[in-house]
């Protein structure tokens, strides 16, 4: 994986890694990560020539250490003086009632963070049937469990050389009464050679899925690397890949996290199938990539009740504009871009992140009125790259639109101490004392979103 930015997440990663039982790449393996490396530098180089770009600023390192070192200085932070206002039109007009927001600011958002950011998602796309591949009893702790095995097959009659399959499982209590509110959870498989650590916080029982069977509910996991890869090198093949036939994206053509969250609505596609699942009830959540992941599909697909968004970040949660963490620059650089359109690097170079046309608030704002859970982790133990602080900003500025609709903004606009949650709203914000996952804030997530998902 030589060609990842050195991440504080990664580091984490291959520190644990070799902590752990350090497994060499067989050849095979790290054959194909060069080749994934080198296809991905093809495509992205094609993508700066379409965009007439021949380079990109480069981002800061995500190694405290290093002498380019992200800043972590509060008092740096925030040199822009505006953020776009998600109420007002692009013509200059106020938004002041519901329906001028539905009607006219929603949709101006939708297409600017479609052209600009996330990228157009196809008009159409392949039908995906989804076949039942088992169904097995279980106990999970203490509470007998329904388990599905799914996969969901894409129509690929349009490109056959392209197969996309996309793995889905579903736990639900066995002894329920009647359908069941899910949480869904975008879920990470590790390349070849990672042995990822073990996290104390999530695996200690009860796990994420325990709790939310003692609470009556269910749990799935979708496998987004299943059906559209992590890497640019993947951007030919899987949905994106097929929709497109095998060729290189157009500058304002979906990016992964848009694929992905597309996934996740062909999996609600199929829990409106499942007696077991009360799919008017199901919430979608993600850690860090799937953080964004999680946070895309929520503004995007209506139908996802509730969104727990796990320390999302840059191109997630995190205002954009803010110096502080990651940067637009290490999103737009060849190891990340292929989660955004390729227009968004454009604001690597020639642009910068205060040109963007819209920001991480307005991304949250199209969530409204339903409820969002941002999630963060510790400065101290997971580090300043993912930006706290600047998720909360978004949440703030998120506000406006969720009390336009009726509905109760985070309450303050002061970032809360650690473990002191704004849960209060359909907005909330909580940052807990641990490292880089969602595992201390589950049980405030499920406490939050008993107020919703509770028949
Ligand atoms: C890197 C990347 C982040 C991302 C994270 C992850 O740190 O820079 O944007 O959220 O990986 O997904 O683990």
């Amino acid at each position: 994986m030589k060609r990842l930015a050195l991440t504080p997440f990664l580091v984490l990663l291959l520190t644990a890694v070799a902590d752990a039982q350090p497994r060499r790449l067989s050849r095979a393996d790290s054959l194909r990560i060069d080749s994934i490396n080198k296809l991905t530098q093809q495509d992205y180089k094609q993508m700066l020539q379409q965009l007439n770009i021949t380079s990109t600023r480069p981002g800061p390192s995500g190694n405290p250490q290093a002498p380019n070192a992200a800043n972590s200085d509060e008092s740096k932070a925030s040199p822009y003086t505006t953020l776009p206002d998600p109420l007002l039109l692009n013509n200059g007009q106020k938004v002041t009632d519901a329906k001028a927001w539905w009607n006219k600011r929603r949709p101006e958002l939708v297409e600017l963070f479609d052209r600009e950011v996330y990228g157009r998602s196809p008009k159409k796309t392949p039908k995906v049937t989804w076949e039942v591949v088992s169904t097995t009893q279980e106990m999970n702790g203490e509470i007998p469990v329904t388990v599905k095995k799914l996969v969901g097959h894409v129509d690929n009659a349009s490109y056959p050389s392209i197969k996309v399959d996309i793995q889905l499982s579903l736990g639900t209590p066995a002894n329920a009464k009647g359908p069941v509110p899910v949480i869904m959870e975008f879920g990470f498989v590790f390349p070849p050679g990672f042995n990822p650590p073990r996290d104390t916080s999530r695996n200690a029982p009860p796990s994420w899925q325990q709790q939310l069977l003692a609470k009556g509910w269910g749990y799935a996991v979708i496998v987004p690397t299943s059906f559209q890869a992590d890497n640019g090198a993947g951007l030919t093949q899987g949905i994106i890949g097929l929709v497109n036939k095998g060729q290189p994206r157009k500058a304002d053509d979906w990016g992964a996290l848009k694929a992905w969250a597309w996934g996740a609505s062909r999996a609600l596609d199929y829990f409106e199938t499942d007696k077991a699942v009360d799919a008017r009830r199901v919430g979608i959540e993600g850690l860090s990539r799937y953080g964004k992941a999680a946070l895309v599909a929520m503004a995007y697909e209506p139908r996802f009740a509730i969104g727990f968004i796990g320390s999302s970040g840059a191109g997630g949660a995190k205002i954009l504009r803010r110096v502080f963490g990651e940067q637009v620059e290490n999103l737009a650089s060849s190891g990340e871009y292929h989660w955004f359109a390729g227009n968004f690097i454009k604001y690597a170079g020639p642009l910068t992140p205060n040109d963007l046309p819209v920001d991480a608030h307005e991304l949250v704002a199209l969530c409204a009125p339903r409820p969002v859970f941002i999630s963060s982790g510790s400065l101290t133990v997971e580090g300043t790259w993912i930006d706290a602080k600047g998720m909360f900003v978004a949440g703030v500025h998120a506000g406006p639109v969720y009390t336009l609709l009726g509905k109760k903004d985070l309450g303050s606009t002061e970032m809360p101490q650690q473990e002191t949650g704004l849960l209060n709203g359909e907005v909330a914000y909580r940052q807990h004392a641990g490292g880089h996952t969602t595992g201390p804030n589950w049980p405030f997530f499920i406490e939050y979103a008993s107020r919703y998902l509770q028949p």
